[in-house]
This record gives structure tokens, sequence and C-alpha cells, in this order.
């Protein structure tokens, strides 16, 4: 088996996905990138390849495709053999009224948001196994949202599919945490990512958090010993979460 540690990464060819890659390389694991765009993951993957460090392989494809996850976990088991990190982030956001909510809206937000995470965990299980087998544990991390804590105006179909996430990250836990996978649900508030692009005519970007933020979050499960787990991680801007005055 590879001696290097290893993460698959979904939704790195930007934003949040690929601030972890980085720092995922800075933490010796060698990483197969996933996205969606063939010609944008591979100009993600050539800048994080322009720093040296561990192996990073890139693979497009749609994570909705239940044969596309097939693949990313047989080129996963024939690079690496083992799987330390699994980071089911891939997401779409949709700013849709609950009056506008389509049957093709839930099915596209569905697929990508919940059923890619769920499918692809249990697709990597013998590959998250195996790095159990190796090195003592494993982890899984799935990105929710501050959306899938408390649901968001206009954003009914992506908070409802986020809150999801949570459910399936307290699952996982239950299941598999006394076997040595951990799992976490990351739950950001707004982050200066192409999916804020919406926002930015309100919200500035130096308003809000940085996708390194989210990485260095994920940095710190990565170092934490096996008999420590942390089963979910709230980032917020300071105006989060808080009341206006006249509430
Ligand atoms: N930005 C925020 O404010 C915020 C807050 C909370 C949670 N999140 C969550 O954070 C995660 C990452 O988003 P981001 O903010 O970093 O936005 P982003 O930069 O737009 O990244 C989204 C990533 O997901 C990929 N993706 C989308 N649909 C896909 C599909 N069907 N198959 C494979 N890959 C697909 C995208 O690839 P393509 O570009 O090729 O489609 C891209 O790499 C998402 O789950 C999002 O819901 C974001």
């Amino acid at each position: 088996m590879n001696p290097t540690r290893s993460a698959i990464v979904t939704g790195s060819s930007s934003g949040i996905g690929l601030a972890v890659v980085q720092m995922l390389r800075e933490e010796g694991y060698g990483v197969t990138m996933v996205a969606r765009r063939a010609e944008k993951l591979s100009t993600a993957e050539q800048l994080v390849s322009s720093v040296p460090g561990p192996p990073v392989h890139a693979l497009a494809g749609s994570v909705a495709e239940e044969g596309f996850l097939d693949e990313v976990v047989q080129f996963h088991t024939a690079t690496f053999g083992a799987l330390d990190l699994l980071m089911n982030n891939a997401g779409i956001a949709s700013r849709t009224p609950v009056a506008d909510i389509t049957a093709e809206l839930l099915d596209e937000h569905y697929a990508v948001n919940t059923r890619a995470v769920l499918l692809l965990t249990s697709k990597s299980l013998p590959l998250l196994q195996a790095a159990v087998a190796a090195r003592g544990t494993a982890q899984v991390v799935n990105t929710s949202s501050n959306a899938g804590k408390r649901g968001e105006a206009n954003l009914g179909a992506y908070s409802a599919t986020k809150a999801a996430v949570l459910g399936f990250t307290e699952a996982l836990h239950q299941e598999l945490s006394t076997a040595g996978i951990k799992a976490t649900a990351i739950c950001p508030g707004l982050v200066d990512t192409p999916m804020a692009d919406d926002t930015r005519d309100v919200v500035s970007p130096s308003e809000m958090i940085a996708p390194r933020d989210i990485a260095e979050a994920v940095r710190m499960t990565t170092r934490l010993s096996a008999s420590c787990t942390v089963p979910e991680i709230i980032l917020l801007r300071p105006t989060d979460w808080i009341l206006p005055p006249d509430a």
C-alpha cells in the first residue's frame, strides 16, 4: 500500500474544495481532485501542482452520476490503495422562492448536495477501512452549511438538502466512529467563493468567511488523535445568528 496519506475532495476546482486540497498537501496528503467541468478542474490542478508536494490527480465528471462515483473510487483505489480523508464538498445552490420550487430543481439539488454524499461515502468504505487498518484512523468530512442548521429564505431546496447532510453525518458517526472512521459536518456561513457571487452587491468579500478559514478548520480535524472526533463545525460571520435590536 502507498505509504502517503491520501484524500478525495469533491468540488475542488474552486472555493472551499480548492483551499482544502492546498491545505491537505501541506499536511502531506496525496489528493484526488473531483469536479464537474474538466477545463476549470485542470486549471485548479495545475495551480495546486505548481507547489511541490505529494501527488495530485484530477477526475472530471458529475457526482450526480453513480457511474462516475464508481470511477472515482476505482481510480483512487488503484492510485493510493487506501483513503484517509473523504471530503464530500461538491454543491450547488439556487436562490428560488418556495413558490417556484419544481421537481427538476429539487432533484438537481438532491442529486449533488445529498445523494452523492451518501453514495460516495458508502462506496468509499473499503478504502477508508484500509486506511484504518494501516494507520488506525480515517475520516469523512461533509460540507453542509449554516443553511443546513437554520434554513434560509429563498434557499428552501438548498437548506433541505444541507440539513439532510447533517442527519447523514450524525448517522455515520453513530455507526462507524468506533470502527475508526470519524465523521465531521462543516457548516459555514457566507464564504467568499463563486457560489457567493450573487450576494456581492450586498456583502463585500472582506466581510465574508475566507475559503482558507474552512481549510484551517479541516486541518485541525486532521491533526487530532485517533481518540478525538469533532462531529460538527459551525463557522459564522460575526453578524450571523445575532437578532436585530427590534426583533
Ligand atoms: N460559498 C458559501 O457561502 C457556502 C456556504 C456554506 C456552504 N457552502 C458549500 O461549500 C461547498 C463548496 O462550495 P463553494 O462555496 O466552494 O463554491 P464553488 O467555488 O462554486 O465550488 C463548488 C464546487 O462543486 C463542484 N460541483 C458542482 N456541481 C457538481 C457536480 N454535479 N459534480 C461534481 N462537482 C460539482 C464545482 O465544480 P464546477 O464549477 O465544475 O461545477 C465546484 O468545484 C458546497 O457544498 C456549498 O454548498 C458554501
